[in-house]
């Protein structure tokens, strides 16, 4: 049942970062922090699953302080917190800790599957995105393209057959010898690139780019990466192939993402995920929509609130305020967006 005034405490552990935020109404952030072993995992290249779950240990408690500063427990009207999908070791300290405040507290606990509550970054803001809505989400370990009727009810209508777009964007940046997390520097090192040079960037494929259906492949971008990269060692080559892997990315994205948009017409398109924080991937898609002249109310999230964080996961709980009791509250590493 949705209450004015409603606040909602999130917690969101799933992978390397430590988030919580208090979240009114679902629309409107009263704190949202977000603490992140992302400098140790640039020391190692990736995201250790056991170095994850410890720095959660460490961290979770002063994230949901910090999150609650100036707010007595007893003014949250509920919690909500990820239970999967994600890394076991990170998504249990959230679950247990939830569990354990709620119980002290006596409040209601929301569990929230992460892919979908991404969307919902979308919502936090003035203006509510309109139903039907068709969503892009492309996080690092997943990418699909769902149908949203209304809240709760969601239809998966295509996704990636192998690698996810955030896992090739940091496969491909490892490759290139750029610093995790790989989306990110691929941007950067693109942007540098695109600054002076505005040849066509047309070197890698676009698998399944014009396939009657909504799937997508990404695993043999890093394969064509390694090839190149084999004989190409400068600088200035490694910004173009930032490009050139970036937009190589993003045009599938984009062309399958809106021939979805022609074929279920939806009244508003809505990208989530921590690759809908590129700037390429917003601007194409921008240029795109008005060149295929599709009406499509187009809405991203502020790019902060795009990569994991507690507040979307406190959004989503207002909207699908369905609390559970805490024997049924568990971490689910495999969680799909439709379960
Ligand atoms: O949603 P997210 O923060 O975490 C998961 O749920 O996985 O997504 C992380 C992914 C990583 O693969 C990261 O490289 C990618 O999002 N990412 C970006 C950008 N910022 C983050 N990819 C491309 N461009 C960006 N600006
Ligand atoms: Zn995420």
């Amino acid at each position: 049942m949705l209450k004015l005034g409603m606040k909602i405490l999130g917690i969101e552990t799933s992978c390397d970062e430590t988030a919580a935020a208090v979240v009114e109404n679902g629309t409107e952030i009263l704190a949202n922090v977000v603490a992140s072993s992302a400098e140790m995992q640039a020391k190692y290249g990736g995201v250790i699953p056991e170095q994850a779950a410890r720095q959660q240990v460490r961290t979770v408690i002063p994230v949901i302080q910090e999150a609650l500063s100036g707010l007595d427990p007893k003014q949250i009207d509920a919690l909500t917190v990820t239970v999967g999908p994600g890394l076991i070791g990170s998504l249990l300290v959230g679950v247990e800790t939830a569990k354990t405040l709620g119980y002290l507290w006596k409040k209601p606990i929301i569990p929230v599957n992460h892919l979908v509550a991404h969307i919902y970054a979308n919502w936090l803001g003035e203006k509510a995105p309109q139903f039907p809505a068709l969503a892009l989400v492309v996080s690092g370990g997943h990418t699909d393209l769902v149908l949203m009727k209304d809240h709760g009810e969601i239809g998966w209508i295509g996704g990636t057959r192998d690698d996810a777009a955030g896992e090739a964007f940091d496969k491909s940046a490892r490759l290139l010898g750029l610093p995790y997390p790989g989306g990110p520097s691929i941007a950067k090192a693109a942007a540098e690139y695109l600054a002076t040079n505005h040849q066509p960037l047309k070197l890698f494929p676009r698998p399944m780019i014009d396939e009657e259906n909504f799937d997508f492949s990404f695993s043999g971008l890093k394969t064509a990466v390694l090839r190149e990269v084999s004989h190409q060692s400068s600088t200035v080559n490694r910004s173009r192939l930032a490009a050139e892997v970036q937009e190589a990315i993003v045009d599938v994205l984009v062309k399958k993402t809106l021939d979805a948009v022609k074929k279920f017409k939806p009244k508003s398109l809505l990208l989530a995920g921590g690759v809908s924080a590129n700037s390429r991937l917003r601007e194409k898609f921008m240029l795109e929509i008005g060149s295929r002249k599709l009406k499509v109310e187009f809405r991203v999230p502020n790019p902060k609130l795009c990569t994991d964080n507690a507040a979307y996961i406190a959004a989503y709980a207002f909207f699908n305020n369905k609390p559970s009791s805490l024997d049924k509250i568990s971490a689910n590493a495999e969680l799909t967006i439709t379960d």
